[in-house]
This record gives C-alpha cells, sequence and structure tokens, in this order.
C-alpha cells in the first residue's frame, strides 16, 4: 500500500528515490576482483566486509571505525541482528577485530563503539588485540524512556592503538566553551578566554565525556533513515583527531556513509562497507552530496563548539584562529 503519510516540510531526512538507483548503484563496487587490490579506490563495497578483508592490501589502514550491530534484537532494513548471550558477543567481536588486524598500519587508531551491555565484551575483545587507551562516553540525549529501568541515552566509542606510535591532534578537537566565569587580570584583559559581543568563550582540551553531540533527527540535512546513524560531528572528532590529511580511513559496518563522508569533507582517503543496498546507496548518495556540501553541524571555522551557543557561533567578531587563547 503506498505510503500516504504527509511528510513535514521542515522534513530533511534524505532518501533514495527510485529513479536515483540505477545512477548510485554505479557508484559502488559490487564485484569482487580475482586477485587482492594493491590500493582500493576511494568509495563504498556493497557486500560483507568478511568476503572482502582478504582483498584489501594489508598494513594500509590508519583509521579504522568499528560500529557493529549493539548485542540487541534489532532490524536492519530486513536483516535482524539477533541478541548474544554476553560470551557470545565478545567471540564475534574478537574475531572481526582479528580479520581487521593485518589491515591496519603499525600507527593505526580503532574507535569501536557500543552501548552499556556491550562495552564489557569491547574492551575485552579489544584488549585481546589492541591497546585500550581510553573509553568516551557520548550522552546522545535521545531514547526510548523506560517504565521499569533507567532510560538508555548514552553510548561508548572505545578508543584503542595498535602500538605506542600514534596520531593525536588535540589542538583540532578542543571544544569551545561558553565562559561563565570570566576573571581578568588587572588591566581588565581577559584571563585565558576571548571577549566577544556575545559573551566569552575558551577553547578546552577534549574530555571523554561527550554531551555536545545529538543523534541525527529529522530536520538535520544529514538525518535518513538508518535505525542508528552516528552524526557527522561526532565522526568528526574522531577523524580530526585520529588521523591527518591523505590518510586512509576504513568503516566496514558503513550504514548510511557517515564515516566515509565526513572522511571525505576532512580531506581523508576512504573506504566503506556495507551488507544492505538501501543503506550502501544513501551512502553513494551522501557521498556525492559532498563534492559539493562541506559542512558539518556543530562544527566550524575549524571549532567544535558545545551546544546552545549558536549566538556565538555567529558572532562576526570572533577572532580569528591564530588569535583564540588555547590552554
Ligand atoms: C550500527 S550500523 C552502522 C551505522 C553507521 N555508523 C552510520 O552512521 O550510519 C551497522 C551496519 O553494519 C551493517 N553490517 C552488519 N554486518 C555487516 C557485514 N558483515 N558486512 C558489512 N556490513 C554489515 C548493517 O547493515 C548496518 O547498516
Amino acid at each position: 500500500m503506498a505510503n500516504t503519510r504527509k511528510r513535514s516540510p521542515r522534513n530533511r531526512t534524505l532518501m533514495v528515490s527510485p529513479d536515483e538507483r540505477p545512477w548510485l548503484l554505479s557508484k559502488l563496487t559490487v564485484q569482487r576482483p580475482k586477485t587482492p587490490l594493491a590500493a582500493p579506490a576511494e568509495g563504498t563495497i556493497l557486500g560483507d566486509f568478511r568476503d572482502w578483508v582478504g582483498l584489501l592490501p594489508r598494513n594500509h589502514v590508519d583509521l579504522l571505525f568499528l560500529d557493529p550491530p549493539y548485542n540487541l534484537d534489532k532490524e536492519f532494513n530486513g536483516r535482524r541482528f539477533s541478541r548474544k548471550d554476553v560470551g557470545e558477543y565478545t567471540a564475534w567481536l574478537d574475531g572481526i577485530i582479528a580479520l581487521l588486524l593485518p589491515l591496519l598500519k603499525p600507527t593505526a587508531t580503532v574507535y569501536i563503539c557500543g552501548d552499556w551491555l556491550t562495552s564489557v565484551s569491547v574492551f575485552s575483545a579489544a584488549s585481546r588485540h589492541l591497546t585500550v587507551r581510553n573509553r568516551i562516553s557520548w550522552e546522545r540525549e535521545k531514547g526510548r524512556g523506560a517504565k521499569r529501568n533507567w532510560k538508555n541515552a548514552s553510548e561508548d566509542i572505545w578508543y584503542c592503538t595498535v602500538s605506542e606510535e600514534y596520531t593525536f591532534n588535540v589542538d583540532a578537537v578542543k571544544l569551545r566553551r561558553k565562559v561563565l566565569a570570566p576573571y581578568t587580570d588587572s588591566s581588565g584583559s581577559p584571563k585565558d578566554w576571548v571577549r566577544s559581543h556575545n559573551g566569552g568563550y575558551r577553547d578546552t582540551h577534549p574530555s571523554n565525556l561527550w554531551t555536545d553531540i545529538t543523534i541525527p533527527f529529522w530536520s538535520m540535512p544529514e538525518n535518513t533513515n538508518h535505525p542508528t546513524q552516528k552524526s557527522e560531528k561526532l565522526l568528526a572528532k574522531l577523524i580530526l583527531a585520529s588521523s591527518n590529511p591523505g590518510d586512509f580511513v576504513l568503516d566496514p559496518f558503513l550504514g548510511s556513509g557517515t564515516t566515509s563522508v565526513v572522511a571525505k569533507k576532512l580531506g581523508r582517503r576512504f573506504l566503506g562497507i556495507e551488507c544492505d543496498e538501501t543503506y550502501a546507496l544513501l551512502a553513494a548518495k551522501r557521498l556525492e552530496m559532498a563534492e559539493s556540501e562541506k559542512g558539518i553541524q556543530g562544527f566550524s571555522d575549524g571549532v567544535f563548539w558545545e551546544r546552545n551557543t549558536l549566538a556565538l557561533q555567529r558572532d562576526k567578531t570572533k577572532p580569528s584562529l591564530a588569535e583564540r587563547v588555547l590552554f
């Protein structure tokens, strides 16, 4: 039956129309090559990443982003992921990390996403193969309220590296915050903050508690119908911190394409693999749009802004990069 529900004019959710499908399908890599690839082309592979790992070059990836299905009963466009017991999920994840490990450079970084339940598995599996450096807790705000439990409104992103030698560009991911206690020195000049006519602000070290990122929703231009889409701002922080321009970013659970889109916008090379055609087409569409649209919501002028700072972001008196006070 045709969907007769009217879409709100402010609903910007991206979709792939039947007319666009053949064109976008032509952008996907579908056929497996007969021999391993020396340097894979940038883009999106439609397939199961486990069938492709052996065809990808070893020692090639600078940044691996793993956003696997969490240990929940969940439908991904008709493909069902069924909840396993914790030991089984840990073994499943362990197998995935072991499979992908040969693709990584010795200087590579790996981020692995999870929720409260899978985090125990992520730590256990990751620490067998990698150095686990931190766990970022992301308050994603939205979540279904529960009558007999606490609402689940956070996720974890585990930060791991292959070795002691790794990239961490701390200055690229500082958070711009409004100054609540604007101290001045004896001459009346700001101490460790910058004055603007909307108030003062300072750029602060990025912590492992992220409260400035929402999950994409219907009025955001990056939003799709993917059930577990990550936001571009979240990926931008990870990619800027843990890779340099020209580095190679791999996402074998690409979903709607967020990792590749952000890698492209930030001048990194990228490859994403997604087994579902509808999602892979969405990724292809977003990558086409990223040819001209380089903006990342919540990241402007090379700065991440905390929530509710729109007035500050629009402030025309804000200083240049060189004038910022960093501490
Ligand atoms: C949690 S979602 C990733 C969402 C993604 N980060 C985004 O921003 O849209 C996991 C995705 O991995 C895909 N997937 C699951 N198993 C896969 C496999 N073996 N090979 C490739 N893709 C797979 C699912 O179809 C799903 O879209």
